[in-house]
């Protein structure tokens, strides 16, 4: 049985047929790359793989069971900007998503399970290389720590699966590059399932271990919205290909 399974999947905004007659089977642990050009559905097809929004036709499971109507602790989502808290600290940002869930209507946390807390927010912290930020606020780092801290934000709760829409696409390359080793890094490290979506080619090509490529094949020049992108490719990438890339890259930043 497949991990995620998404059957004849459609999403349609009003007259705009933006995906229709998705189909995929992912096992649990892969990493896909989405591409394709801007405006096809990638973001969409994310937000119903998070569970924000309900597909207009079709079905999405995780593990054999229909997706929660709404989003839940398997799943964890970055974006390529602000998905972090601005007035929380390094540490609270990540803090949060353990206390919030457990605090209830008392509120916050507090004694030892607060402390608890902390120490897990510091230890993925530590992980994600931010333990000289914690008490830092957003505004106080350079993009990629931004990003580092909403990739620990939504590592924190465990998903099993992390969603991520063109999380490097303001970074500058150096960075990307880092970014590249400590997400395959984490990645190996938690068996988690990722979709990425990237606009970057070769991103999509030395990250991923399936690369996904959206694209409207019909056109209707009188109708703009009557069609919307399928996968048109489903390549599988070669492991041991992108271990040699991504030694390749190492290399040449060293
Ligand atoms: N909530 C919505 N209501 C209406 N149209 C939407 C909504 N969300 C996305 N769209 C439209 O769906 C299309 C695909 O958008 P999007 O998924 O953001 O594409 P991509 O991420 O590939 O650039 C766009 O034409 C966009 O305007
Ligand atoms: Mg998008």
């Amino acid at each position: 049985m497949s991990f995620i399974s998404v059957k004849n999947v459609w999403q349609q905004y009003g007259d705009q047929v933006v995906l229709e007659g998705l189909n995929l089977s992912i096992a649990e642990g892969e990493f896909c790359t989405l591409v394709g050009a801007s405006g096809c559905g990638k973001s969409t097809f994310l937000r119903l793989l998070l569970g924000q929004e309900v597909a207009s036709k079709g079905t999405i499971q995780l593990d054999g069971q229909p997706l929660a109507k709404e989003p839940d602790s398997t799943r964890g989502v970055v974006f390529q900007r602000y998905s972090v808290f601005p007035h929380l600290s390094v540490l609270d940002n990540v803090a949060l998503g353990l206390e919030l869930p457990r605090s209830g209507l008392l509120g916050r946390l507090f004694g030892a399970a607060k402390r608890d807390a902390r120490d897990q927010a510091a230890t993925l912290l530590h992980k994600v290389g931010l333990d000289h930020a914690l008490d830092k606020y957003p505004t106080q780092l350079s993009g990629g720590m931004q990003q580092r801290l909403a990739i620990a934000q939504a590592l924190i709760m465990k998903p099993r699966v992390l969603l991520l829409d063109e999380p490097f696409g303001a970074l500058d390359p150096g960075i990307r590059k880092d970014m590249h080793a400590l997400l395959l890094e984490l990645w190996r490290e938690t068996k988690l399932t990722v979709f990425m979506v990237t606009h970057d080619l070769s991103e999509g090509f030395n990250l991923g271990t399936r690369l996904l490529v959206f694209d409207k094949v019909r056109i209707d020049p009188h109708a703009p919205g009557a069609y919307g992108a399928r996968i048109t490719y489903d390549i599988p990438l070669n492991s041991d290909r992108r271990a040699a890339r991504v030694a390749l890259d190492s290399l040449k930043t060293a």
